[in-house]
C-alpha cells in the first residue's frame, strides 16, 4: 500500500499540472517545491513535456539538474510564465511571508518577472495577520550587520533574531547576506507600510513580505485533496 499524501505533496502535485509545454518556469525554493520538482519531472520524462526552469536557489538548481528539469537563468530568459514557490503564511488578500528557507531575494526577483505567480501550500499556512504564526525573514548585509539589527528592530517595533547554521555560525544565504527572524507580538498590521519602512533600511536587502506577488494558491490539505484559489482581478 503507498503512503498517504501529505498536504505538501497533494499541493506540489496539483500544482505540477498547471504547467504548460514550452513554459519558461520560475522554479522556487523549500519541502513544497521539493513535491512539485518530482512531479514536473515525472511530465518532463513520462510525456516529453518540454520546459525550462529558472530556479531561485543553488538547492532547487541542484534537485532540478539531478531531476533532469532543463535550467535556464534570467539573463537568458527575462520573461517567466509561470513562477511556483511555496510560502510560510498566507493572509486572505493572496499576500505572503516567504524566507523559511533562506532564498527570498531570488524568489522575489524570480515572482516578479513572471506572468504569472503560483503558491503552493500545505495546511496550516493561512493566517488571518501576516506575522502572527511565522517570525519573518529578513535578508541583510552582513556589513553593518548590528547597525541594521537595531534600524530594524527600532523602525518594525519587533524583535530580531540573526539565523544561524546547524554548525552555529551564522546562516548564509546563496548572495552571501545573513537572515534577520523578526517577531511582532500581534503579528502585522499594515504590511504594506512595514514593507516600506523596512526595505528603506540601508543594509536591508530583501524584506520576506511578498505583498502583490501571487496569483494562485493551491492548497493541499491533510486528507489529501486541494482547493485551487484564484485572487480576484482588481
Ligand atoms: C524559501 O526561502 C521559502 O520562501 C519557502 O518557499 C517557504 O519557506 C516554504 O517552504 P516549505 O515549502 O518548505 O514549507
Amino acid at each position: 500500500m503507498s503512503a498517504p499524501r501529505s498536504s505538501k505533496q497533494a499541493a506540489g502535485e496539483a500544482a505540477a499540472r498547471l504547467v504548460k509545454n514550452g513554459m519558461v518556469l520560475g522554479l522556487g525554493t523549500g519541502s513544497t517545491v521539493e513535491f512539485f520538482l518530482q512531479a514536473l519531472a515525472r511530465r518532463v520524462e513520462t510525456e516529453g513535456l518540454q520546459v525550462i526552469g529558472v530556479p531561485t536557489s543553488q538547492a532547487t538548481s541542484s534537485r532540478a539538474e539531478e531531476l533532469g528539469i532543463p535550467l535556464t537563468t534570467l539573463e537568458h530568459h527575462q520573461d517567466v510564465d509561470l513562477a511556483v514557490d511555496g510560502a510560510d503564511e498566507v493572509d486572505p488578500e493572496f499576500r505572503l511571508i516567504k524566507g523559511g528557507g533562506g532564498a527570498l531575494l531570488r524568489e522575489k526577483i524570480v515572482a516578479a518577472s513572471a506572468k504569472q505567480v503560483v503558491i503552493m501550500i500545505g495546511s496550516g499556512k493561512r493566517v488571518a495577520r501576516l506575522g502572527t504564526s511565522f517570525l519573518l525573514p529578513i535578508e541583510i548585509t552582513p556589513f553593518g550587520q548590528a547597525a541594521t539589527r537595531r534600524h530594524i528592530e527600532h523602525d518594525g517595533k519587533c524583535k530580531a533574531f540573526l539565523r544561524t547554521s546547524d554548525d552555529g555560525g551564522a546562516f548564509l544565504t546563496d548572495n552571501g547576506n545573513y537572515i534577520l527572524d523578526c517577531k511582532f507580538d500581534k503579528g502585522i498590521a499594515n504590511p504594506v507600510t512595514m514593507h516600506r519602512k523596512l526595505s528603506e533600511i540601508p543594509g536591508v536587502a530583501e524584506v520576506g513580505l511578498f505583498l502583490d506577488l501571487c496569483d494562485v494558491v493551491v492548497e493541499g490539505r491533510d486528507d489529501g485533496k486541494v482547493e485551487v484559489h484564484k485572487k480576484p482581478a482588481k
